[in-house]
């Protein structure tokens, strides 16, 4: 019976695959995008430092507690919850996720947008000739302005990512990732390069390598922690959903720590890139907010030869690092109607797509075509509350129901198949129980401090 459920749901086709989707969830514009965004308004290099420990010590954990329930019960979050634990209010982990999917996929898609608008710019010679920080930070904003563009780019992100939702988990994701991921990191590596060779990108360097801690404080923890799950797709049921389609023989531990490293990896060499660049060449700020990594990698490809094609190359794989994440989004409420309700795919997936998108509309609109949600930051509202706040309780429920309602022992259960040894077991114990759980409380319990 399990076995046959397994099959109709689709399982991976190898653990590699299933590392990659992972990874293809996972790295995306959280990286490249929000990443180096969050360096800059935070401080610089004593943010890096907290996310990396955050990564290690939180993020891990609740990596490897999601994969288990997800391998565990073959099931969305919803179902997931249900089955080890029937008729609790837990299922609201699961409730959550597919709300905070929604949300989060509506404003992330926006970015996408601007990734594919910037493509088309790149190829169409918009940024040939001599660049300065001034011109792309005009560019960025006469575009992002641009209601009707905007607007259209994001139906075309969440068009594509309906019908990819809709034709089914192996095919649409797996042969996405294979090739897409390896050749977007080898792409990122040449420009770090690039960027680090650039006259003047001492400065750069420091601001990202050299923490100063005076300017540690909550907001700093707090958004390098909201970092962290954002970035790894942690906190509402992604990792779930996803581990329940691994299979019984693979590694869970080691499956889960190559996609905290890879995704780390690439976060670390986005922001190698975009300092050294910025403190480079004059005209722009750290913290410049949303617009930051579409003002400067277009500064870095005009410094290289044959820039125009570094663009398209770097634009498209950052598209297809997108919407290996927003499918990843949109699977999750998906899965639940699928699953639970017996929806079919193309039902549940077109309505769920119309809903982000009309979502979407609000954020597409406040970097500077409406006034009054600019004014309010609408998008930046959504970011704080759903990429922010959402997944640090959806991931502190998730360590309470692991570490106490359905039990370590349990876990470690289903952990070990796959892991006859795992050594890591005291330190994921102390983690799930109690220190990825206090650390999140009083981070949730300071956030009114913290925000102001
Ligand atoms: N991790 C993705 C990124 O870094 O771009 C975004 C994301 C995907 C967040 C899936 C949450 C999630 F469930």
């Amino acid at each position: 019976m399990e076995a046959k459920q397994v099959t109709e749901r689709g399982n991976w086709g190898s653990k590699i695959a299933f590392i990659l989707a992972a990874a293809g969830s996972a790295v995306g514009l959280g990286n490249i995008w929000r990443f180096p965004m969050a360096v800059g308004q935070n401080g610089g290099a004593v943010f890096v430092l907290v996310y990396i420990l955050a990564v290690m010590l939180i993020g891990f954990t609740v990596m490897l507690s999601e994969l288990t329930i997800g391998r565990h019960s073959q099931k969305n979050p919803v179902g997931a919850i249900e089955r080890i634990k029937p008729r609790s209010p837990w299922k609201l982990i699961g409730y959550l996720g597919i709300l905070t999917g929604i949300c989060i996929l509506s404003y992330y898609s926006v970015v996408a947008g601007w990734t594919l608008g910037y493509l088309i710019k790149t190829a169409t010679g918009s940024f040939k000739g001599q660049l300065s920080g001034h011109l792309t930070d005009k560019i960025f904003t006469d575009f992002s302005a641009n209601p009707w563009l905007v607007i259209i780019f994001l139906l075309i992100i969440i068009g594509v990512t309906t019908y990819i939702i809709s034709r089914g988990v192996k095919s649409g994701i797996e042969r996405w990732t294979k090739i897409l991921m390896p050749m977007l990191f080898i792409l990122i590596i040449f420009l770090a390069v690039r960027a680090l060779t650039l006259p003047g990108a001492e400065k750069g360097i420091s601001f990202y390598l050299k923490p100063d801690f005076s300017k540690l404080s909550g907001k700093v923890i707090l958004f390098a922690l909201g970092q962290a799950f954002f970035s790894l797709s942690l906190g509402m049921g992604t990792m779930i959903t996803y581990g329940s389609y691994i299979s019984k023989s693979d590694n869970l531990v080691s499956s889960a720590g190559w996609v905290c490293f890879s995704d780390t990896l690439i976060a670390l060499l986005a922001g190698i890139i975009i300092f050294p660049t910025l403190f480079a060449i004059p005209g722009l700020t750290p913290a410049e907010g949303p617009g930051l990594v579409f003002k400067v990698f277009p500064l870095v490809f005009a410094k290289i030869p044959g820039g125009t094609i570094f663009g398209i190359l770097f634009f498209s794989l950052l598209l297809v690092a997108a919407i290996t994440s927003t499918i990843s989004l949109l699977e999750v409420p998906v899965a639940y109607f699928v699953d639970e309700r017996g929806w079919s795919r193309t039902k549940a997936a077109g309505l769920m797509g119309l809903l982000a998108f009309l979502l979407g509309v609000p954020s597409a609109l406040s970097s500077g075509a409406v006034k009054f949600l600019t004014k309010i930051d609408f998008s930046g509202w959504m970011d704080f509350i759903f990429g922010n706040i959402s997944l640090a309780f959806g991931a502190l429920l998730i360590c309470l129901f692991v570490g106490y309602i359905w039990g370590v022992k349990r876990a470690i259960g289903e952990i070990s198949s796959g892991n006859t040894r795992f050594k890591l077991r005291p330190l994921w114990v102390f983690s799930v129980k109690f220190l990825s759980p206090i650390a999140i409380i009083i981070i949730l319990f300071f956030i009114r401090t913290i925000a102001k």
